[in-house]
C-alpha cells in the first residue's frame, strides 16, 4: 500500500474511557430515529469484505458466524460486505443476484438478530462493478489480446496493407518506453496495468446499456435483501465501482448520464427511486458515497455536498461518507495479478495506515463530512449521515456527533480488531478495548482475496479445542469471547 512519504508514526491514544453512567448519557449511545432508519445507538459497523464466501457467491458458516460475533458487541448497526447484484461469477464474494441465495443470507440475518437479542440492525451493500483482467504477459498482451488497427502501422512506419503478424513481431521487438509512443494511452495502460472497463467505455454495448439495466438489477437485489430479513440496503456508490464511477468528474457521457454533476448523479438517483419502489417506505434506504475521490480531476468538496442533498431529497435513509479508494491511482500489479484500488495516494486516503503525514489516520474525512452534512442541514433536510475514518475513542466519536459533523459514527477496523467495542465502551469498560493499531494486515488480507481476520487476535487461543481456523490451520477466524468484568 502506498504510504504519506512522511512516514511519521501514529499511535492509537484514546483518553479517557466514560464510565458506564456517562456512556448512558451520551450521544453515542443514545438511539437515532429517522424514517424507518431505527437504530439503539450510533455505533455502526461499515461495510467489510471478509473473504468468506464460496466461490459461487453463496453463504458459508463462516460469514454466518462472523457477523454473529460482531453482532455479539451490539453496535447499532452492521453493514454487511459488498454482495454482487448480478448472477454472475464473481469468485468468493457473496451475491444476491438471484433467489436462491435468499436463503443462505437470511441465515446471517437471523445469527445477528440472536446475537444482539435484537439490538443491532442489519444492512446489506448492495455493488455492481464492471469487468478487469489481471496485468497481462506483456508478449501474450501483444501476441493475443492488442486488437491491431491502422494507428499501430501508422506509428510504426509501416504499409496500412501490412499484415498482422508482421506488425505483432515489430510490437514484440520494442521495448516499453518506445511501446508507449505506439500504443493508444488505454492500450499502454492495459499492458501495464490489465484492462479494466470504464463506464465511459459506451462503445461496449453492456457499459452503453448499463442506465437501463442497473435500476431493475438494484432493486431487485432489494427485494430479496427485504425477503431475507435484513432492515435496509446500503447502496454501493462509492470507491472504484460502477455507480462511483457515474457520480465521478471523470464521467464524460454524453448520453445524458455523464459530463455535468446533475447528469453524473441521475443514474444513482434513478437506482435509487427503483430500488424505493421495490421494497416500499417503510424499509431503510441509504447509499455509501465518496466525499471526495482524492484523485485528479475527480470529485472534490465542489459537487459532493451536491450529490448529500439530492440523495437526501429525493428520500434516502441515510448517507454513509467514505473517501479515495480508486483504480485511477493504483499501484501497477505484478504480471498475472490485478489492480487493486486501495494501493495508491486514494486508497491511502480511503484506508488510512499509521505510517502517515502530519494529518494522521485519524479523521481524514471529518471535515469533508461535515460540510456535507451542512450541505443537507442548510437544504432543510434531517437525513442521517455517518462518518467512517480512523474511530477507534469515545471521546472523538461523541465530539463528532455534538459538533455537528456526522449522526452516526463508523467503525470499520476499530470493529474487527474489537467487535465488542460498543458493548465494552457502553458498560464503562473501555479501558479492556483491543485497539486497532492501524497497521492494515487485515487490509493486505483482503487485497489478496484472502480471509481477513485481525493480528491482534488471530492467533490467541489457538490450541483450544473447537476453534474455527482459516483453512491453512494458522489462523482463528473469529476473535475470543469476551467475558466482562465483575
Ligand atoms: C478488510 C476490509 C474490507 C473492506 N470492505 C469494504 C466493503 O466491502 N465496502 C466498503 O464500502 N468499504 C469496505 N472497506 C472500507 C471500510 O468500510 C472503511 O471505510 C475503511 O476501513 C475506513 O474506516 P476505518 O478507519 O474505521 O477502518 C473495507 C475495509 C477493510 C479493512
Ligand atoms: S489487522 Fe487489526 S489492528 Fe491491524 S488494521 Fe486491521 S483491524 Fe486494525
Amino acid at each position: 500500500m502506498w504510504r504519506p512519504p512522511q512516514r511519521i508514526k501514529w499511535y492509537p491514544k484514546p483518553g479517557a474511557w466514560p464510565d458506564e453512567h456517562e456512556a448512558a448519557r451520551s450521544t453515542l449511545f443514545a438511539p437515532l430515529s429517522h424514517r424507518a432508519l431505527q437504530v439503539q445507538n450510533r455505533t455502526w459497523v461499515p461495510a467489510m469484505v471478509p473473504w468468506r464466501a464460496t466461490h459461487e457467491g453463496f453463504v458459508t458458516p463462516a460469514n454466518i458466524e462472523w457477523y454473529a460475533r460482531f453482532a455479539q458487541g451490539r453496535p447499532g448497526a452492521i453493514v454487511l460486505e459488498a454482495t454482487g447484484i448480478r448472477d454472475v461469477p464473481s469468485g468468493p464474494l457473496l451475491r444476491i443476484g438471484d433467489d436462491r441465495f435468499i436463503e443462505g443470507l437470511s441465515a446471517i440475518a437471523r445469527a445477528v438478530r440472536e446475537a444482539s437479542d435484537g439490538q443491532t440492525r442489519l444492512y446489506i451493500q448492495l455493488i455492481d462493478f464492471l469487468s478487469i483482467r489481471r496485468r497481462p504477459d506483456p508478449r501474450k498482451f501483444i501476441e493475443r489480446f492488442l486488437a491491431l488497427g491502422a494507428h499501430h502501422r501508422k506509428a510504426l512506419g509501416v504499409p496500412e496493407s501490412t499484415d498482422d503478424e508482421t506488425v505483432r513481431m515489430q510490437l514484440l521487438a520494442l521495448d516499453e518506453a518506445n511501446l508507449k509512443t505506439v500504443l493508444t494511452a488505454r492500450e499502454f495502460e492495459s499492458l501495464r496495468y490489465g484492462d479494466r472497463e470504464r463506464v465511459i467505455d459506451t462503445h461496449l454495448r453492456h457499459v452503453a446499456e448499463l442506465p437501463q439495466v442497473l435500476p431493475e438489477l438494484f432493486a431487485a437485489a432489494a427485494r430479496r435483501a427485504r425477503e431475507a430479513g435484513f432492515d435496509g440496503v446500503e447502496l454501493h456508490y462509492a470507491h472504484a465501482y460502477t455507480m462511483a464511477s457515474f457520480l465521478s468528474a471523470l464521467n464524460t457521457r454524453t448520453d445524458g448520464y455523464g459530463g455535468t454533476r446533475e447528469n453524473r448523479v441521475r443514474l444513482p438517483l434513478e437506482v435509487y427511486r427503483a430500488v424505493r419502489a421495490a421494497v416500499g417506505d417503510d424499509y431503510v434506504v441509504g447509499c455509501r458515497y465518496l466525499a471526495d475521490e482524492c484523485i485528479a480531476q475527480g470529485n472534490t468538496l465542489a459537487d459532493t455536498p451536491f450529490f448529500g442533498v439530492e440523495f437526501a431529497r429525493a428520500g434516502m435513509d441515510f448517507v454513509s461518507l467514505s473517501r479515495g479508494g480508486k483504480f485511477d491511482d493504483a499501484k501497477q500489479p505484478r504480471v498475472g495479478e490485478a489492480a487493486y484500488p486501495y494501493t495508491g495516494p486514494s486508497g491511502y486516503e480511503c484506508m488510512p495506515q499509521y505510517i502517515s503525514d502530519e494529518q494522521g489516520p485519524f479523521g481524514r474525512n471529518d471535515s469533508a463530512a461535515g460540510q456535507i452534512r451542512q450541505a443537507i442541514r442548510a437544504a432543510g433536510l434531517t437525513t442521517p449521515v455517518i462518518v467512517a475514518g480512523g474511530v477507534f475513542d469515545f471521546r472523538r466519536a461523541e465530539a463528532l456527533l455534538v459538533n455537528g459533523t456526522a449522526d452516526i459514527i463508523g467503525l470499520a477496523r476499530q470493529s474487527l480488531a474489537d467487535p465488542d467495542w460498543s458493548a465494552k465502551v457502553r458498560a464503562g469498560q473501555g479501558e479492556h478495548v483491543r485497539l486497532c493499531e492501524y497497521t492494515n494486515y487485515c487490509e493486505a488480507l483482503d487485497q489478496h482475496h484472502e480471509v481477513v481476520t485481525c493480528q491482534l487476535w488471530d492467533r490467541t487461543g489457538l490450541d483450544q479445542p473447537g476453534i474455527a481456523r482459516t483453512p491453512d490451520g494458522k489462523r482463528r477466524l473469529t476473535p475470543p469471547a469476551w467475558v466482562p468484568a465483575g
